[in-house]
């Protein structure tokens, strides 16, 4: 694995991370990516099992190191509007993924507008099971998130994880106050996490959880993750999780 990169405890998860991940054009960070497939195998060994999702699926970059951390038998769901930057998006989405191993009995393409997708839409898409993990990555706009992340708490099964790129991003300064909106309005989620961006095209991820599986995720984080803690953590007044970063010092003040 490349340096500071936690391993993702997949062997197909990590030939990818080493040798493809680079190749396929996108924004999610190799260390955000290792995290978060390092997740699933935790939800695995936790007993939580489904489908996964992405909105926001683009060329398929972060959407192929999901999908390979998924168990046989597991689909991932690739969502997005496929008309951004050019009508071809789609199948250069559908060419990484068979280029890098992930067969269309391993996935679904779902050409569409995330914000116009009911619960029921999502779930069929799904084969009628709950998601255990989805990636919102879509329109970064506070109602465009807003409507994806109702969309996620509702389709969410037990256990399941919401994964938010482009926290704290110096081009999205708003998109906070959405994400604290819904933590208010739905208090049996919680963040998990918080993922420390790698570059500004590589941003910062929040992870988010049901309250109830909090304590039981943190005390793996605590260990799987050790390496990578930033001790301070993250303060969401008055909940506080863990920060994950693979720079952990802390300021010099003598
Ligand atoms: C930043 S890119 C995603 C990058 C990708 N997740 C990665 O990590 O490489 C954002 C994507 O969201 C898609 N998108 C924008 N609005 C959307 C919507 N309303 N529904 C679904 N997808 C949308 C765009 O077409 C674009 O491909």
């Amino acid at each position: 694995m490349p340096a500071n990169i936690p391993s993702p405890g997949h062997p197909a998860v990590e030939a990818y991370l080493a040798n493809g991940y680079d190749s396929v054009v996108g924004m999610s960070s190799r260390f955000a990516a290792a995290i978060c497939t390092r997740l699933l195998r935790l939800q695995t060994e936790e007993g939580v099992t489904g489908p996964i999702a992405e909105i926001g699926a683009f060329e398929g970059r972060f959407f192929i190191a999901l999908a390979h951390a998924l168990e046989p038998g597991e689909i991932a769901l690739g969502i997005d509007i496929f008309s951004w930057p050019d009508a071809q998006v789609k199948d250069r989405f559908e060419a990484n993924c068979l280029k890098h191993g992930i067969g269309p009995e391993r996935r679904r393409t779902i050409k569409g507008d995330a914000g116009a997708m009911t619960q029921a839409d999502l779930l069929a898409h799904a084969g009628g099971e709950r998601l255990r993990l989805i990636h919102i990555d879509g329109e970064h706009s506070r109602n465009a998130l807003a409507r994806d992340l109702t969309l996620a708490t509702a389709c969410l099964g037990e256990g399941g994880l919401i994964v938010l790129d482009d926290m704290l991003h110096p081009g999205y300064p708003t998109l906070m106050v959405t994400v604290q909106a819904h933590l208010e309005a739905n208090p049996d989620i919680v963040p998990l996490c918080v993922i420390d961006r790698e570059t500004i095209v590589g941003a910062t991820k929040f992870v988010l959880c049901q309250r109830a599986w909090f304590e039981r995720y943190q005390t793996r984080l605590l260990e799987i993750f050790q390496d990578w803690i930033w001790p301070l953590g993250a303060d969401f007044e008055p909940h506080w999780c863990l920060v994950l970063s693979q720079d952990t010092r802390l300021a010099e003040i003598v």
